[in-house]
């Protein structure tokens, strides 16, 4: 979960007073006001590099001032359309294995082969209210079941695909599937979206992933019946100088629909100069 800011400034306090006597005043202002909590596991992002000798410090106060956490990692950066994280232990056990709890959903998930994005936790709200009884829904881009595993878990009716590229997050997956006891409802798909991605069967689309393309928006088009909704995720910049219009465009010489609506709605900050935002596109056949 992400800590919420109160929270967040009592650790930060607690951190700067116990350490006001033991270190230089100048790197106090530098201790990070903001970690994300995957489970039990503490992940910050990027910490100032004048912080390295003490590091573990202030890992070890962490796991002391915040009853959640019992281990510290710092995420460097991600790599590839997998986003595989690069972790470096700060302190705690070298573990990267743990189990999140959100919106009565279990997922397994190893912090040094997945990103789970806490930050995300509204979206996951927002669809589990958004969704209506019985309907089919495709996640094209399922990772370990970050957006539609909880829709499932909360609304018996639904039924979701969700196909997903990545061998490790499809393992997983699989296993919050089950730990979760929604076989049957959930159905996992291996590979690669443009190819597996099913056809005319769902009310709805969701589209996870900041660098989605207008093969891929073809697609999701394609798997709509006769009228749905299409959730594609993007970053811009805070103007929102992004043009919806590029990807649904395009798809219009390959697929017969009409937009009838489509609104955007900004998700999360993800840099001083990048938002995360959705479209939710509603589309008819
Ligand atoms: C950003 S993650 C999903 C994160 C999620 N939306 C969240 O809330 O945290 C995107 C996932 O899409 C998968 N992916 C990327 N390209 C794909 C493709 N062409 N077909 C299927 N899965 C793909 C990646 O492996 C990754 O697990």
């Amino acid at each position: 979960m992400l800590k919420d800011s109160l929270d967040l400034m009592k650790i930060k306090n607690k951190l700067q007073n116990s350490l006001k006597d033991k270190i230089d005043p100048s790197l106090l202002d530098k201790i990070p006001s903001g970690y994300s909590v995957i489970g039990d596991i503490a992940i910050f992002h990027q910490i100032n590099e004048d912080l390295n000798p003490i590091k573990e410090q202030i890992g070890n106060l962490i796991i002391q001032f915040d009853s959640q956490v019992s281990i510290v990692v710092e995420q460097i950066e991600t790599k590839s359309i997998y986003r595989k994280p690069i972790i470096e232990y700060i302190a705690g056990e070298r573990r990267a294995l743990t189990i999140h709890k959100e919106y009565n959903t279990l997922f397994h998930i190893d912090v040094s082969k997945i990103t789970f994005s806490p930050g995300n936790k509204g979206e996951r709200g927002f669809l589990i209210n958004a969704v209506e009884n019985g309907e089919i829904i495709c996640d094209m881009f399922a990772c370990i079941g970050n957006l539609s595993l909880p829709i499932v878990v909360n609304n018996p009716s639904i039924t979701v695909y969700g196909i997903e590229a990545n061998k490790e997050a499809f393992d997983f997956l699989k296993k919050n599937i089950k730990e979760n006891d929604v076989q049957g409802r959930y159905y996992p798909v291996f590979g690669d979206n443009r190819i597996k991605t099913p056809k005319g069967i769902a009310n709805r689309v969701i589209m996870g992933f900041f660098k989605s393309d207008i093969i891929q928006f073809t697609k999701a088009v394609d798997a709509i019946q006769n009228e749905g909704w299409i959730h594609h995720h993007f970053t811009s910049s805070r103007s929102l100088n992004y043009k919806i219009e590029n990807i649904i465009n395009p798809s219009k010489d390959k697929v017969k629909f009409r937009v009838e609506s489509t609104e955007i709605r900004k998700i999360k900050k993800v840099s001083p100069r990048l938002v995360h935002y959705c479209a939710d596109i509603k589309i008819q056949k």
